[in-house]
């Protein structure tokens, strides 16, 4: 029997049962209230209010402009929807590496003005102080390693990272400081499945990858992605579970040509 189904509503310590149990995780974006409704009651584990909505809400280029005020925004959103997920949200650039106070003041305002459960935040060892902060609030923190699309312009690209082994030791021993510093799970993104293996049996804490392979305790993609609205968007982990973006295209059309052709609406959609 699985340990998700008999929850009202997943906590971080359902989490943790879940890979004691060998369950694997199922982690995906939501970022307004129609969607997470629709996510929700799909049965989802964790909704992560991604700081993604920079990109497939608001059309950026990367993650960097989206606000504190606009990450709360769509977390009140999805927190007015899901019944039964765990909600984790972004701590956006800039709002968490410059100090550990201002770490914790932007954690506290997500918790309080959005309702939410958790936040996420990019980094290892070089944000320490600001996850212990947090969690000695009592707000219960994810990692994040691997491909951290916050520092984008440091990477200078969007390729799989922790190939070599300086920056895969890195990554080791980043998680396991995350996990020492009481982070209930950490996301794996874009890395070797081979590492992200090894880091998911070293740690008691759930991992959860995108991109980073089959032996991760959870699995995680942006929504837009997953269900084909983003059409140009296929790197080789996605798949891609619908087209809607055909479906939506398709259906729009023809509403314009009922419109143009005299025949919306009909006599039985009026008043
Ligand atoms: O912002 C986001 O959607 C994320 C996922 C890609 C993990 O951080």
């Amino acid at each position: 029997m699985s340990v998700h189904k008999e929850v009202k509503r997943i906590t971080t310590r359902t989490l943790q049962e879940m890979k004691s149990h060998g369950e694997k995780i199922a982690m995906l974006t939501a970022y307004d209230y129609s969607m997470a409704t629709i996510v929700d009651a799909a049965g989802m584990d964790i909704i992560l209010v991604g700081d993604s909505a920079s990109n497939v809400m608001a059309g950026h280029e990367t993650t960097l402009p989206i606000t504190l005020d606009q990450m709360i925004y769509h977390a009140s959103a999805v927190v007015r929807a899901a019944k039964r997920a765990l909600i984790v949200v972004d701590l956006p650039f800039g709002t968490y590496q410059g100090n550990s106070k201002e770490a914790l003041s932007s954690a506290i305002r997500i918790m309080k003005e959005s309702g939410a459960h958790a936040v996420k935040i990019e980094g290892g060892i070089e944000i320490a102080e600001s996850v212990s902060r947090i969690l000695t609030a009592g707000i219960p923190v994810m990692g994040h390693l691997g491909l951290t699309p916050q520092s984008i312009y440091k990477f200078g690209t969007y390729t799989v990272r922790a190939k070599e082994e300086a920056e895969a030791q890195k990554l080791r021993e980043d998680a396991l400081k995350l996990q020492e510093l009481g982070c209930f799970g950490v996301v794996l993104e874009k890395i070797p499945a081979q590492l992200a293996k090894e880091v998911s049996e070293s740690l008691f804490i759930p991992t959860i990858g995108i991109g980073a392979g089959r032996h991760c305790d959870g699995q995680v993609l942006v929504i837009h992605d997953m269900l084909g609205i983003n059409k140009g968007f296929k790197p080789r982990f996605l798949r891609q579970y619908a087209n809607l973006s055909e479906v939506m295209n398709g259906a729009i059309k023809n509403y314009v040509s009922d419109i143009k052709a005299k025949e919306f609406p009909s006599e039985t959609e009026q008043y």
